[in-house]
């Protein structure tokens, strides 16, 4: 199946990771794996878990804000506590916390009003659930899967009966959330403590698309992903395919009021241009108080990031990866036509901004956002090595200070140089 043109064209989605661990302020479903949290202490947030401000209309205009085009929501984290009024299971906001209510459905019919497409995200394992720990890993790929007591049976006996119990129950909450919330991009998670057999994938990935063949699908679907999911750090090279960058704004997924370390709105606007213009998109993570709030400092970057794409977006949108390193110093877009370069400058240009290896001749060059023109020639060039293009420090009111972006403009579609020169 070819990727969905939206998810290529989306450029940024807002991840969401909201449950019981925000209630105490702990890791989101770690801190139950590591013995940090007792299993007990853990599942005493469920009391606490009011949702009490949740507006997800208020979130859906805060994305679009962001200059974000989805959002992907954890309907169900590894610690089992699911966010929708699932018939399957014990653990759910509708009838076992105070909130009391479907937060999936409003989100879904929230996200839809913005016009914008809906992520959600759902864990394979469930370190919660009576029937997970019942089979091994054929081939565990660390020490702690093959012997973690929440993730495989202690006695080393695996209990297949058990295990068909718990892909019953998983497959139906995948099923609820595609016949109940059609979403366009399930985000799944956790696939590391089974082989894709035991998972049963195959089936279940054409259960989910004979629901809804558009469904976009994310890595951890092991052979049935359609894109890859780096974390945290944007890649050195650009990844063969789709893929999407996954970004916490500080340093954890869901909330946790200590961390406050958040990336600067200049820092998210790096890794953004740097991640579209290798072609992927930013995943930036944010994890709201129990209540359903988000702390003023996140609301603040997002903003912050979509002031930034709002003025930059005919280098944003409808752009393709830009130009491979060594041709200027930064990211870079193209965009849909290949006739205008979008160069991405996250310092003040002192006198020029250089572009080599550009075969194409210029038309015009200027500033994204102010429209101010600038000069720009070509020294040197022998045969088919191209000169070195120069182009005019923008004055220092067209100076964008998070960063400024140059659109040049070409009189034909792009051709680069890639050779080494004369040999
Ligand atoms: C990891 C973590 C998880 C987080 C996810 C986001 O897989 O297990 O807590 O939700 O990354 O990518």
């Amino acid at each position: 199946m070819p990727m969905q043109p939206w998810f290529t064209e989306a450029k940024l989605g807002i991840f969401v990771h909201y449950g019981i661990y925000s209630v105490d302020g702990v890791p989101e479903s770690w801190s139950l794996y590591s013995g940090e949290v007792p299993h007990e202490r853990y599942m005493r947030q469920l009391d606490g878990f009011t949702a009490s401000a949740y507006d997800a209309g208020a979130w859906a205009r805060l994305f679009a804000r962001a200059g974000a085009a989805y959002a992907v929501l954890t309907a169900r984290h590894h610690d089992g506590f699911a966010l929708w009024d699932t018939a399957h299971g014990e653990l759910n906001a509708v009838h076992h916390t105070p909130a009391g209510r479907d937060l999936v459905a409003e989100y879904t019919a929230a996200l839809r009003e913005q016009g914008l497409k809906v992520g959600l995200y759902y864990s394979h394992s469930d370190w919660s659930h009576p029937d997970y720990a019942s089979v091994t890993h054929p081939a565990p790929p660390n020490e702690s899967v093959a012997t973690h007591p929440l993730v495989t049976p202690a006695d080393g006996v695996d209990d297949p009966r058990a295990w068909s119990r718990y892909l019953a129950y998983r497959d139906g909450q995948v099923g609820e959330l595609v016949s109940r919330f059609r979403p366009d991009l399930l985000w799944f998670d956790g696939e590391w403590e089974r082989g894709e057999e035991q998972w049963g994938l195959p089936a279940l990935a054409e259960r989910i698309l004979a629901g809804n063949p558009e469904t976009v699908l994310n890595a951890r679907m092991l052979g049935y992903g359609d894109y890859a999911t780096p974390e945290q750090g944007v890649p050195l090279q650009q990844p063969p395919g789709p893929w999407e960058l996954c970004l916490t704004v500080n340093e954890s997924w869901g909330y946790q009021p200590q961390d406050r370390a958040h990336k600067s709105v200049r820092q998210l606007v790096r890794y953004f241009a740097e991640t579209i213009g290798m072609g992927g998109n930013l995943l930036l993570a944010v994890g709201p108080r129990e209540d359903g709030t988000f702390l003023p400092e996140q609301v603040e970057r997002l903003e912050g990031l979509g002031d930034w794409i709002a003025k930059h977006s005919e280098a944003v949108h409808s752009t393709v990866a830009g130009l491979p390193a060594g041709h200027h110093y930064g990211p870079s877009t193209l965009s849909a036509d290949g006739r205008t370069l979008y160069l991405v400058c996250f310092d003040p240009p002192r006198e020029t901004v250089s572009l080599r290896g550009l075969r194409t001749k210029v038309r015009r060059v200027s500033v994204v956002g102010s429209g101010a023109l600038l000069g720009h020639r070509v020294t040197g060039g022998l045969g088919e090595v191209p000169g070195v293009l120069w182009i005019d420090a923008p004055a220092p009111a067209d100076v964008d200070g998070r960063a400024t972006v140059l659109a040049v403009e070409l009189e034909d579609e792009l051709d680069l140089y890639r050779g080494a020169g004369r040999s």
